[in-house]
């Protein structure tokens, strides 16, 4: 049956002037289309008409319809969290505690812990265990509003268990109604067996992964830790590159830890580049001349006790596409809200409400090169709604440490 929600205190449509293809940058961050007693109709899992109630309640198709009351409720695009890691199977609480302690990140991670303790988790887990770990992740993002999520593998880091966590992720893929993109992310630390000769690592991430997952279309994207103690900006532009030659797409986590020249990663056209807490203020300028976006992860940061954030307001002020996500992941980031991350946005990155918001839909769908049908409530495009108990937008990057969602719809199936 077709749907029909009615009377949003506010419906954000996020809808663009001039068309979709392009990421928002600046003022136009600003603009989220916004529609008092607004009404959006579902058809086919798609957008029909979204705009004042009494128009488009007038539609042929709004009859014989499931009505959804949306008063007192702020209706918008569901987010696309375009950044997460959700192929683990444990929580990292020994790292917690050490950090707590007074451990550095990188520290633990040099002691053994970090990414290289999830290892054993997913190495000895059976696929369909890691499948209904990832498909927990998901419907916990549901719950928060989220309908498209990017997911990465990492915690397997040999060919065996990187492919059986994109397997599990596409197995996840298809129990949730929602939208997954899977990512390789093979180099994401050195595994321990390699740690004498990293090099030998990069070359079977290229030469056995890379093809593997392109063979068999079970990535979509390749993406990789290029970080001390982690991937030189060599080993990365190696593993872009392979990934470049088998038709898949390049991301990277990027400057989390200390800063690093842009240059050699722009160059295989990236879809973005993920933290960017130390981007240099030359690489601001050469980004906003791009369609790179960078997405912010600020949740990691919160996670990890540090006093600074990634420098959202340069950014955007300097006319780069930002995006927001939330990292999901048991080392940094465990949280599967997007409602966390906008609150975090705004009260540490000095980001508006708005801003947070375009960040977390439009921007993150061009983080993942799928602004033609997600990101935004226009006819055509897929039907991934969040309801939000709310009279005003703003509220959405406000209240925290609650969830305030009220549903999502997930291509026009309720979560
Ligand atoms: O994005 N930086 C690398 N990867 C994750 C952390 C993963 C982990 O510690 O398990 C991140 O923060
Ligand atoms: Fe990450």
């Amino acid at each position: 049956m077709n749907i029909l929600l009615t009377h949003a205190a506010q419906l954000l449509t996020l809808r663009g002037d001039r068309g979709w293809p392009e990421p928002r940058r600046g003022a136009q961050l600003r603009e989220l289309g916004i529609i008092e007693d607004g009404a959006v109709l579902i058809a086919g899992g798609k957008v029909v008409a979204a705009g004042k109630t009494d128009e488009v309640a007038r539609q042929e198709l709004a009859t014989n319809v499931e009505e959804i009351d949306c008063s007192h409720n702020v209706v918008l695009p569901g987010f696309v969290d375009s950044h997460t890691h959700p192929a683990f199977t444990a929580p990292r609480l020994i790292d917690f505690e050490k950090r707590i302690a007074g451990a550095t990140y990188e520290e633990i991670a040099a002691a053994g812990g970090g990414i290289r303790a999830s290892l054993g988790g997913v190495r000895e887990s059976s696929q369909d265990e890691l499948a209904s770990h990832i498909v927990g992740a998901l419907n916990e993002m549901a719950d928060h509003g989220t309908a498209t999520a990017e997911a990465k593998t990492g915690y397997g880091l040999n060919l065996e268990a990187e492919i059986k966590s994109l397997v599990a992720i596409r197995q996840a893929a298809e129990q949730w109604p929602g939208t997954v993109v899977p990512t390789l992310l093979g180099a994401h630390v050195v595994p321990p067996e390699y740690r004498e000769n990293p090099d030998e690592y990069v070359r079977v991430v290229c030469e056995t992964m890379i093809p593997a997952a392109a063979e068999h279309s079970l990535a979509d994207f390749v993406d990789v830790f290029c970080e001390r103690g982690a991937f030189t900006m060599e080993q990365a532009r190696q593993i872009l590159g392979c990934a470049v030659e088998h038709g898949l797409g390049v991301r990277a986590h990027v400057c989390q830890l200390a800063p690093a020249a842009l240059e050699p990663l722009l160059a295989f056209n990236p879809a973005s580049l993920d933290h960017m807490d130390f981007v240099s203020d030359e690489d601001i300028a050469i980004l906003a001349k791009t369609d790179t976006v960078a997405t912010l992860l600020p949740a990691a940061n919160y996670f990890l006790g540090l006093a600074s954030f990634p420098p959202a307001r340069k950014l955007i002020d300097a006319g780069v596409a930002v995006a927001l996500a939330t990292d999901y992941n048991p080392g940094t980031a465990p949280t599967a809200s997007m409602p966390f991350v906008l609150s975090l946005a705004c009260t540490h990155m000095q980001m508006s409400p708005a801003e947070a918001i375009t960040a977390a839909t439009y921007n993150g769908a061009c983080a993942l090169r799928l602004q033609d049908r997600k990101g935004s409530l226009e006819p055509g495009k897929d039907a991934d709604i969040a309801i939000f108990d709310a009279d005003d937008y703003r509220e959405l990057a406000y209240w925290f440490g609650v969830n305030r969602c009220r549903g999502t719809l997930l291509r026009g199936i309720r979560h």
